[in-house]
């Protein structure tokens, strides 16, 4: 088999054989097919796009380019949540917790945040002591025991998924959808989960800027999983501002807190209901999606859901106090009011930008690199559709520097007050086939 075939056959639009996808992945992974000609085939995958077969094909031989991890010891259906990225986005955090409350094993492996998202993991360590480096035995254990652990990716996961997302980035080929699509599925496909819920986000602050592309993503991403036999479904939610009120690391515990009390921002308590719902049934813990709700609902009205919450935070060698005295978390220096400019109704909230405006205050990493304060954030105290009197606070910035007028600018860009304005729809569809 010659490399420069393989391209000529994707340049002329036929289908590839798994034999063909096979031998490109892999020997893009050890190194005996150079970057160049990798790149002539994504950029004509990019033009030409792929088959569905095509696209498993892709997803399964990066899955299977470095670990596949193994949680076959641990007991029931394994459920794996993922988001496309967001901002300000605490569902993971309340999620994870509530379903195990009601009995349905979380095994979490999560990321960390980049430019304007945010990352699970980073907010977790806003939590004193907790530890997301976990062995895979140790995760294992606690998730038979405790039915929730979360941690940080471990282990050499889609190595060809690392070096081909690095080479897309350089050459245009970000931004098409089969290779997003495998790209996100070799990754859920590796770290071992038996159904998969995805959270398609749209807007602003999403990678799909627009409907038609999210519903396709997701309608790929789904059958996807079904040919790699795990169950998968997909929501289409809505990323055009950002989710709840808190943007940050400590501030973002607080409110998961607060929505484990039952008492989150309406969009945060929505998103966490609908995809918690989703994560019940598919883990056989309910046999409606109207039973598993109530479930939830039940968890949290009971305070069962806040317990979970606290024995994840001490298993994992973190302060639990924190839950019934968040003034434990870490705290900024400064609290700065931004006053709305006139009166009128807020009719948009950029999401990136406003993720990058916590970026700047030091809640986010621009590169891989930097260090994250954990205390700072953005507080929004209105979302789109509210109304707002001139002088009143849009936003609390929590900051540990005075002087806070990048961060400001950028608010102000980016927050538009109107005669009206519009709640966004939340929840655009549900995606099973
Ligand atoms: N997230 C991923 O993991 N991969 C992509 O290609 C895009 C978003
Ligand atoms: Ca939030």
């Amino acid at each position: 088999m010659r490399v420069v075939d393989i391209i000529q056959k994707k340049r002329d639009q036929s289908v590839l054989s798994q034999e063909e996808i096979n031998f490109l992945i892999d020997g893009y992974t050890d190194g005996s097919i150079p970057d160049y000609q990798m790149s002539a085939f994504l950029m004509s995958v990019f033009f030409n796009d792929m088959t569905d077969e095509e696209i498993t094909y892709l997803t399964m031989a990066m899955s299977q380019s470095g670990d596949m991890i193994d949680l076959s010891e641990i007991e029931g259906i394994k459920v794996d949540k993922h988001s496309t990225g967001g901002v300000g986005d605490t569902t993971t955090l309340v999620l994870a917790p509530l379903v195990a409350s009601v009995g349905a094993a979380v095994a979490k492996m999560s990321g960390r945040g980049l430019g304007h998202t945010g990352g699970t993991i980073d907010k977790l360590e806003a939590i004193p002591g907790f530890q997301v480096e976990i062995p895979n035995d140790e995760f294992i254990k606690l998730v038979n025991e405790s039915h929730v652990a979360v941690t940080g990716q471990s282990g050499d996961l889609a190595p060809a998924d690392k070096k081909i997302y690095a080479l897309r980035d350089v050459t245009a080929t970000v931004d098409s959808i089969p290779l997003i699509a495998s790209s996100i599925m070799s990754k859920k496909i590796a770290s071992g989960a038996d159904a998969i819920v995805l959270d398609v986000t749209t807007g602003d602050g999403a990678f799909m800027k627009n409907l038609a592309d999210a519903e396709r993503l997701a309608h790929t991403m789904v059958r996807i999983g079904k040919l790699a036999n795990r169950q998968t479904m997909a929501i289409i939610s809505d990323m055009s501002q950002p989710l709840g009120n808190a943007i940050g690391n400590a501030n973002e515990i607080k409110e998961a807190i607060d929505a484990l009390k039952g008492d989150g921002p309406a969009d945060l308590m929505e998103m966490v209901y609908v995809l918690g719902s989703q994560m019940v049934v598919l883990a056989k813990k309910a046999d409606s999606l109207e039973e598993a709700r109530k479930m939830l609902e039940e968890s949290i009205a009971s305070g069962q859901a806040l317990d979970k919450f606290k024995e994840m935070i001490r298993n994992q060698g973190g302060d639990d106090s924190v839950v019934d005295d968040p003034s434990k978390l870490p705290q900024p220096a400064y609290l700065i009011e931004v006053p709305a400019k006139r009166s009128g109704v807020i009719s948009k909230i950029v999401a990136d930008q406003v993720g990058v405006a916590a970026m700047l205050l030091g809640a986010g990493r621009r590169t891989k690199e930097d260090p994250i304060d954990y205390a700072v954030g953005l507080y929004l105290n209105k979302k789109v559709g509210d109304a707002v009197t001139e002088g009143e606070s849009l936003v609390t910035i929590q900051s540990n520097r005075e002087d806070v007028a990048d961060v400001i600018e950028v608010l102000y860009n980016n927050i538009t007050i109107s005669e009206q304005g519009e709640e966004p729809t939340l929840i655009h569809e549900i995606i099973t086939e």
